[in-house]
């Protein structure tokens, strides 16, 4: 390990309540009740209610359907308000927890940035794009980087928006198990937010360097800090995907988690033709979404529904984008498009082995 990083183990912690730990394992509950029986309960209350008619063959045509479910609406407040108490709430909100640690978690965070030296490139200057600063994404109020705790609450937000599972970082290990199994020396995280997507790569290739990008600089701080503790040395950006700085043919991976759904159409084909430009001719841009497929119309809808009750406010457009097409349109040579395996082969998970997730393999 490089000297340099030698005192920067000592991992960032923000000092939790009992209650507040209390609160949000009744949080992830709720979240597991409502992915789990009310959702299934739905399903089973939309084929009753479509009866012997015609099947709705899209997400348009089911939401009228579902929109009359009580399920429906029982799930829609919950998602909505349990979001904002996760956030909120007074005392064992996220933001009122991290906040009793405001100037440690600040002065820790900008100790790790000092000695990142040019590992962390942050750019004041930065015109961030009215897309990204209209809407508090997931009801993060202010957004992910209006704050220097941001990245720290956003954190923290995880643990009930991966509802399934009590590792949040299991889903990394799954999409990356669905690469071409292939040697990638320099990977690029599209949208790194946290680094914690990027940690899960490294661990599993210590070989690889990694750079992470995103928009967001306290995001951006907390993954430099927790790459360091990690003793992980990664050379972190604040960037627009629209226009990056890096020299042409420069990765041979760039892997995007769940970021496809958060940027508008007009922006994502921007992004779209600068991450194949920094692509090295055979490289690889690939990773999970959800929303596409059109194999359950009802779960479609519900998922597009997060558009209102949680800010996903281009979740709907994306539902729409034509991502075969954009990508070869802006020059890839292979798209490949498949329901995303790790969810979709048990018939005993919800929605019985059908899945809106997809994963996407692009190849320049
Ligand atoms: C849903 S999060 C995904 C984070 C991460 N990939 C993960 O799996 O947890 C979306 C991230 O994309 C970033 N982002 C959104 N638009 C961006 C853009 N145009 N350029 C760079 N980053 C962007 C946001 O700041 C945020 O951190």
């Amino acid at each position: 390990m490089p000297d340099s990083l030698s005192n920067d183990l000592d991992v960032l912690e923000v000092v939790e309540s009992r209650d507040f730990r209390s609160y949000h394992a009744f949080l992830r509950s709720c979240r597991n009740f409502m992915d789990g029986p009310l959702i299934q309960q739905m399903g089973e209350n939309y084929e009753k209610a479509v009866g012997d008619g015609q099947a709705p063959a899209t997400f348009e045509e089911a939401y009228p359907v579902v929109d009359d479910l009580l399920e429906f609406q029982l799930y829609s407040w919950s998602f909505r308000n349990f979001q904002r108490f996760k956030y909120h709430r007074p005392d064992f909100g996220i933001f009122d927890t991290v906040n009793l640690g405001r100037s440690n978690i600040i002065a820790e965070l900008d100790a790790a940035a000092d000695a990142a030296g040019d590992d962390l490139r942050l750019n004041d200057d930065l015109q961030l794009p009215d897309y990204y600063t209209a809407a508090d994404f997931h009801q993060h109020t202010g957004g992910v980087y209006s704050d220097p705790l941001d990245g720290v609450s956003y954190e923290f937000g995880r643990r009930t928006t991966n509802p399934a599972h009590m590792d949040p970082n299991l889903i990394y290990r799954l999409s990356y198990g669905q690469f071409p199994d292939r040697a990638y020396d320099k990977v690029l995280d599209w949208g790194t937010a946290h680094g914690a997507g990027l940690i899960e790569w490294q661990k599993l290739h210590p070989e690889s360097e990694c750079h992470g990008v995103d928009l967001s600089a306290p995001c951006l701080k907390l993954a430099n800090k927790r790459a360091r503790e990690h003793g992980y040395r990664f050379k972190l950006s604040q960037q627009d995907l629209e226009h990056l700085d890096y020299e042409d043919d420069t990765f041979d991976l760039a892997f995007h988690l769940f970021m496809f759904h958060e940027i508008p159409p007009v922006n994502l084909k921007n992004a779209l033709a600068e991450v194949y430009r920094v692509l090295k001719p055979g490289g690889i841009f690939a990773g999970p979404e959800f929303g596409q497929g059109g194999e359950s119309p009802m779960l479609e809808a519900v998922q597009m529904s997060h558009a209102w009750t949680n800010n996903e406010t281009y979740a709907a457009a994306w539902f729409n984008f034509d991502m075969e097409k954009a990508a070869r349109d802006v020059g890839f040579r292979s798209v490949t498009i498949e329901p995303f395996k790790p969810f979709h082969s048990d018939s005993s998970k919800r929605g019985g082995g059908v899945s809106i997730w997809r994963f996407y393999v692009l190849e320049k």
